[in-house]
């Protein structure tokens, strides 16, 4: 039934429930949204909130920008490794979507994590006596030895079915939409390598799901009942093997390119090679490639009559993906999740006792602070950084041989930041229209960096300022700092002095 004292907003065209043979069941109670920061959760809110529901989201760390992304929306913050953060996160909670995963955690850490995070999870629900969870996990054959990232996800299943409350679970392979981290990977090797090596795993069988699908199906599930408790396998049209799939692209982007078939199958050097010729770092195209050796494809599919609507094909999730990103309409991404809650996320004004060396460069301009500012947030991606670009590449390349996450992220947007978006290897921390960014530091350091760009009124005339802060532990650090002094002040000079040219 739906609650007629609650407002359905207008139908906004670029949300993709549109179509959804479901009702809209608005007055279900509050629906809370884990991982919201993440790539799916960031999709799934909008929807909800645009279905009638009232949506509880939780973060780990509230940011100024919340309410501005998920207006009507209540913000709680919570970590899930913290029970007593979750039973306040879940109380008063009718369903929540489970949608916690903390790859970027690495390889090494993030199967610890994930289930402390799935069994508190289920522990807090069953205290709060929550009606539902809904979890969107891999799809993967048990009877099969499964990569470690896949059978994490199934494991996270078991875990949190494990209690009273039920449990619908929606199991999907590689999901294709603007942002995600296959369809970088992929579109950035079809347009990059000349030739292609093929490994014997990548003819395994895989069923790509476009995440406009993925999204319908996690709100479908929430309007049918009946669907408390169950699994459910979700895939698109298509079941392709891999290098399928990458002539797919080839063939979209009209690119020729040469496929090898390649007996040598070592995982992690193909990991190493695509995380240098793609934005993903390595500790996720090594987790993602593992699970290339399973096959992943649908089981059943009692979905399709629960959910009555044609999935996409490959190609036309790609083609989708593709004008999106062209249209500059990429919502989420899959760096948005990566690290704010990390230790590296320490801000700027909470460091105890401030930064350990600061350096600054400025100069007084007769240009409107809305012009500067305007062309400081050009910065990074595919702009580049106006001076020395090469200086800049460098840095990046290094740190992707040493396993960080490089430049070659890019931005989300080209045209609009706002806080926690990826500028390269930096994310903005702080951002003051005409006033202030903050970046900090992602790169691998021995210490912990931040850039700040300011702009301060003086009398008829603008201060444009590029600030360096550094915080460091050690004698490397230390060492880092007095060696890199000469480039830094070199590039950052430069660099204000095309901002202010540009603007
Ligand atoms: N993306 C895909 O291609 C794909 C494919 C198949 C299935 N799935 C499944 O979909 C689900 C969501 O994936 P995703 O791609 O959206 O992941 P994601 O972008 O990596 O987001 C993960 C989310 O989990 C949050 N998180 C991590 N540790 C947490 C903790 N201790 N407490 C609270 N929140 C925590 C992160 O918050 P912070 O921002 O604070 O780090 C982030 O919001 C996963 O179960 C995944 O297996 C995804």
């Amino acid at each position: 039934m739906i609650d007629p004292s609650v407002k359905i907003p207008v139908e906004n065209k670029n949300l993709f429930c549109r179509d959804l043979p479901s009702q809209p069941q608005p007055g279900l109670g509050k629906v809370l949204v884990t991982g919201a920061s993440g790539y799916i959760g960031g999709r799934l809110v909008p929807e909800l909130l645009a279905r009638g529901y009232q949506v509880r989201v939780m973060v780990r760390r509230a940011s100024p920008i919340d309410q501005e992304l998920w207006p009507g929306a209540e913000i709680v913050v919570a970590d899930a490794l913290k029970i007593d953060q979750l039973q306040k996160a879940l109380a008063g909670i009718n369903t929540a979507y489970y949608l916690i995963h903390s790859l970027y955690l690495g390889p090494k850490e993030f199967e610890a994590a994930d289930i402390k995070a799935a069994v508190n999870f289920r522990k807090a629900a069953a205290r709060q006596r929550i009606k539902r969870i809904i979890y969107l996990g891999g799809l993967g054959d048990i009877r099969n030895p499964l990569s470690s990232h896949l059978r994490n996800r199934i494991e996270v299943a078991a875990r949190l079915k494990r209690g009273p409350v039920p449990v619908t679970i929606l199991r999907a392979a590689v999901i294709m939409g603007s942002g995600s981290a296959s369809y970088e990977i992929i579109q950035h090797l079809v347009r990059k390598a000349p030739f292609l090596l093929i490994p014997h795993w990548a003819k395994s069988k895989c069923q790509p799901i476009a995440i406009r699908d993925i999204i319908k199906y996690l709100v479908g599930v929430l309007e049918i009942p009946q669907t408390a408790g169950q699994n459910f396998d979700v895939g698109g049209q298509d079941i392709l093997t891999y290098e399928q799939m990458l002539k797919i692209w080839a063939r979209v982007l009209r690119k020729k390119r040469i496929f090898i078939s390649f007996t040598f199958g070592c995982i992690p050097f193909y990991a190493y090679l695509t995380s240098l010729l793609t934005p993903v770092p390595h500790f996720i195209t090594q987790c993602l490639m593992e699970g290339l050796k399973n096959e992943v494809v649908c089981q059943d599919n009692r979905i399709k009559k629960i959910l009555p609507f044609e999935p996409l094909s490959y190609k036309k999730s790609i083609v989708l993906a593709l004008s999106r990103e062209e249209q500059d309409q990429v919502s989420t991404r899959w760096s948005d999740a990566y690290p704010p809650a990390h230790e590296l996320a320490l801000k700027l004004h909470e460091l105890k006792n401030g930064p350990d060396y600061t350096a600054r460069d400025s100069l007084v301009t007769d240009k409107k602070a809305s012009a500067l500012f305007r062309s400081i947030c050009q910065i990074g991606g595919r702009e580049g950084w106006f001076h020395s670009n090469w200086m800049w590449w460098l840095r990046g390349g290094i740190d992707r041989i040493l396993l960080g996450v490089g430049s070659s992220r890019g931005r989300k947007s080209h045209s609009r930041l706002k806080i926690n978006d990826v500028i390269d290897f930096w994310r903005i921390e702080d951002l003051q229209p005409n006033k202030r960014l903050l970046l900090r530091a992602e790169m691998k350091l021995p210490g912990r960096a931040w850039l700040e760009f300011t702009i301060k009124e003086k009398t008829q005339q603008r201060e444009l300022a590029i600030t360096a802060y550094y915080q460091t532990a050690g004698i490397f650090g230390r060492l880092y700092w007095y060696l890199f002094i000469p480039f830094h002040t070199f590039i950052f000079k430069n660099l204000i002095v095309q901002i202010e040219k540009r603007s």
